[in-house]
């Protein structure tokens, strides 16, 4: 293989899926046309945070969610685009969105088998000053699709057959895991293909940064604030862990696969479920962690064991590198 060959031998992610699907003798191209329409709807909301200042798409849109959120511009035009872009490839029939109070039972004619839980616009709170934010989403396989039910979207994580992320940074990055490990790709805006970049990504089995908002310190419970007193103040003589909170889920979680360490976003006295939501925040964000070879844990089971009862339902989540989440469960088993 000459250098010339990887630079012609374009890898992009629709390629790389209908290689993966390939493998498997039940797969007929339907998860294939669900992932491109999640890719055009990504390849949407890029260009649309790019020029989010010029376009006068910053700020409120004036509408309160029901998370009690004030929605942003950019919050409710990313949700409608995977609406559409979701209910027009014709194979899926239930969506739920973290911007949608109540989930979306696609029309009898346009159905598919997948059911996809997403979070449109994660980490609204810094589209205004241009700091990285994402999308984040997990696909179910539904029961009976003419029977469809919230049952079909209210299963455990471990449950999904695939989920991703795709995060708005300084370069737009599209992260996917369908149960066989994990893999990057990066948008080529020149050809407007995501091009494989990160084969086979794998966390470090331990990691020197601690991710979480010390603003909550106050609310912590105690082995939340055991271990983060002994990210800051090692009792073994190893040296500090670094703090680094960008405050979207996407680009913490990010680096925390790629760099190693620990992200977390406790329960506290003020929100004993913690406040990120697991159907789309909380599921996609473990699966990916667990196929990457680390772990993800709510403070009292493994996240993907989890059985949501409402599509919204929060939980706590602690979640990376392997090592480091075992330190905490070994902190909330012993009931610090
Ligand atoms: P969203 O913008 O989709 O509502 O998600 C925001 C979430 C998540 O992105 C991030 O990890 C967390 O909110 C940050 O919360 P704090 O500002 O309370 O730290
Ligand atoms: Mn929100
Ligand atoms: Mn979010
Ligand atoms: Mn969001």
């Amino acid at each position: 293989h000459s250098a010339d060959a990887h630079r012609t031998d374009l890898m992009t992610i629709t390629r790389y899926v209908l290689n993966e699907q390939s493998k498997r003798p039940e797969s007929r191209g339907d998860f294939t046309i669900l992932l491109s329409h999640i890719v055009l709807g990504c390849k949407f909301v890029c260009s649309a945070v790019n020029k989010a200042g010029l376009a006068k798409l910053i700020g409120l849109a004036g509408e309160v969610n029901v998370q009690g959120e004030e929605q942003k511009k950019l919050d409710i035009l990313s949700n409608e685009v995977f609406v559409k872009a979701l209910t027009s490839s014709g194979r899926t029939c239930i969506l739920v969105s973290e911007e949608d109070e109540e989930a979306t039972f696609v029309d009898p004619s346009l159905r598919g088998k997948y059911c996809v839980v997403f979070d449109p616009l994660d980490g609204s709170s810094n589209i205004d000053c241009g700091v990285s934010i994402g999308t984040i989403f997990g696909i179910y396989m539904v029961k009976d699709k003419d029977e469809a039910t919230l049952e079909d979207v209210l299963q455990p994580g471990k449950n999904m057959v695939a989920a991703g992320y795709c995060m708005y940074g300084s370069f737009c990055e599209f992260v996917l895991s369908t149960g066989y490990g994990v893999n990057g790709f990066t948008l080529d805006p020149s050809l407007g293909e995501f091009i494989l970049t990160h084969p086979d990504i794998k966390i470090p089995k331990k990691g020197k940064i601690y991710s979480v908002n010390e603003g909550n310190a106050k609310n912590w419970d105690g082995p939340t604030a055991a271990y983060v007193e002994k990210c800051k103040f090692p009792k073994d003589g190893s040296s500090p862990k670094s703090l680094r909170y960008v405050g979207s889920m996407v680009a913490d979680v990010h680096r925390t696969l790629l760099y190693g360490g620990i992200f977390l976003y406790p329960a506290d006295k003020k929100s004993p479920n913690g406040k990120l939501r697991v159907l789309y925040e909380v599921f996609p964000m473990s699966f990916l962690m667990e196929q990457a070879g680390g772990q993800a844990f709510t403070g009292k089971e493994r996240a993907l064991d989890l059985v949501p009862t409402k599509i919204h339902e929060r939980s706590p989540i602690f979640l990376g590198s392997y090592d480091d989440v075992e330190e905490i469960k070994a902190l909330y088993a012993a009931g610090e």
